[in-house]
This record gives structure tokens, sequence and C-alpha cells, in this order.
């Protein structure tokens, strides 16, 4: 039989994560199979327990379940841990082993695939919540000349850049004025109510590219907002594929192509 992985999350029904690792099994000739699993919103757990049970070899893991699926594990790695929740569970003689691979993901897709430099840059992480911590440690590890941290309330922002021993700056959106960042990253949840958060005038610096972690039908309202103030933009589509290719690579040690599977999914999505 096949060896099956999943993504677990609430909801699931329009995850691309079966299309995306279908296409990886393809390309790289593996034999799998990729399922998505609805779990409740309070079984979490069990929902792990059972697909364990049934001989699951590894499962993305979405929201809300991150945090979660991290404290379920008996061997979270390094960027796990970092980041406080898993998106990539093995299941392996009875443990649960966690990684996380939005970080690489967010960082693949900026350096391989958009061409954008973070090494020696400024760069501006907005939002303080799951998602920005996230990814907060590979942006680090590509040695950006400063990186800081902004959300609407500035506390949220100070208590992260404390959990990561201050290597990054925390700042109130309202106090980016004249910061002229080269890269600014996306990582707040505004857009699922169709909005963006403020980008004060002077924080974008010539040339800058404007990144937002989520993707939709088109631009989507913070890429709008970016580009009307001068900078290039692009959306999460790449990162979303960048991670899954990363948890490929962690259960089946092959690294898929990227760059075919984005452009199918790319045709997919509506233009506007
Ligand atoms: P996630 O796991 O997606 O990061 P979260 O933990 O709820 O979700 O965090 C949401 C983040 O988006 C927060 O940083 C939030 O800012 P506040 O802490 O100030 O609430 C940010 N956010 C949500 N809506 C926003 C908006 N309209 N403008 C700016 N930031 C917003």
């Amino acid at each position: 039989m096949r060896e099956r992985y999943v993504v677990i999350g609430n909801p699931i029904a329009h995850s691309r994560s079966p299309q995306i690792h279908a296409m990886f099994a393809q390309a790289t000739g593996q034999e799998l199979a990729y399922d998505a699993v609805l779990a409740p919103l309070d079984g979490f757990a069990a929902t792990l327990a059972r697909l364990v049970a049934e001989g699951v070899r590894g499962s993305n893991v979405t929201l809300p379940f991150k945090t979660e699926a991290f404290r379920a594990s008996d061997a979270p790695s390094e960027r796990a841990r970092l980041a406080g929740a898993a998106n990539t569970l093995t299941f392996h003689d009875g443990k649960i082993a966690a990684d996380n691979t939005d970080g690489i993901g967010l960082v693949r897709d900026l350096t391989i695939n958009l061409g954008v430099t973070l090494a020696g840059k400024r760069v501006l992480l907005l939002g303080a919540g799951g998602a920005a911590r996230g990814v907060i440690d590979s942006l680090l590890q590509t040695e950006p000349a400063e990186l800081v941290i902004a959300n609407r309330s500035a506390g949220k922002a100070e208590a992260l850049a404390d959990q990561f021993g201050g290597r990054l700056r925390a700042r109130s959106i309202a106090a980016l004025a004249d910061g002229a960042f080269d890269v600014l990253i996306n990582a707040t949840s505004a857009g699922l109510q169709d909005a963006a958060p403020e980008l004060p005038g002077g924080c974008i610096a010539p040339g800058a590219f404007a990144y937002d972690m989520v993707y939709g039908k088109g631009e989507t309202p913070f890429m709008k907002r970016a580009r009307a103030q001068g900078a290039q933009a692009g959306d999460g589509l790449g990162m979303l594929v960048e991670q899954a290719a990363e948890s490929f690579r962690i259960w089946r040690a092959v690294a898929p192509q990227t760059a075919p599977v984005i452009a199918a999914l790319r045709r997919q999505l509506p233009a506007a």
C-alpha cells in the first residue's frame, strides 16, 4: 500500500496541499497518498492519535493547530522550538517529530524565486502573531543589516523581540516613518478582513520589495498599498509551495522542483 500523508486543519476543504504534494510525488516518481483531514476545533489530539494508529507516516498542520502540533511532539526541531509551532510532523516508531518549514519557505521564495536580497538589507516584519513568530529565525539567518518587527500594539512586538534575545528591534507601526526599509513582509492577518496594515510615509526605501505572506485573487490589499507607495510587490503563493517542498524533502529525502508547481497554481488563480 502507498505510504500515506495528510494535512490537518479547520477549515481544510480549500487546502492546496493535496494538489501540491500530488504534483511533487508525480514529478519525483514517489509513490504516496496525501489527503486533507478536518479535525474538530477541540479534537486535534484525538485526530492525530487516530491517524497515527491508521499508519499515516507524516502530517502537515495548518491553522489553527500549529501550536498544538508543536506541543504534541516528542522531538521538536530547533526551528519548530523557535517558532513555538509546527507545520510538519513525522510519525516513526510511536514517536512524533515536529518541524516548521514556514520560515525557510518564505526565505527561499524571496531569495531564490523572486531574486530579493535579504543579506545586508533593512527588513521590516509586520505583525506579531503566530505567522510572524514562525519566520523570524529564518529571516535572522539571512543576516539582514537590521530586522525590525512592528505591530499595532507594540507590546506584542516587544515580547517577540525579547524571545529572540534582542536580535531584532520592536516598533509600533505608527513609529515606522523614515525607516526606509528595503524589504517589507506582511505577516498580519489584516488581509482576512480585506485590509492591510498602515505604511507610514518614509518607511519604504527606493527599490523596495513588499511581500505578503498570504495570496488571493489578484493583488492583496497590502500589495496594492505598497505598490501605491512605490514598492514592487509579491504574494505568498511561492511560500506555500516552498514550505510544502521542505516538508516533502523531510519525509521523502527528495527535494522536488517548485517552479512548475508555483506556475501551475498561479494559472488556476483568478486574476482578480
Ligand atoms: P496569526 O497566527 O495569523 O499571526 P494572530 O496570532 O491572531 O494570527 O495575529 C494576528 C496579527 O495580525 C497581529 O499581529 C495583529 O495585530 P495586533 O496584535 O495589534 O492585533 C495583526 N493584525 C490583524 N489585523 C490587522 C490590521 N487591520 N492592521 C494591522 N495589523 C493587524
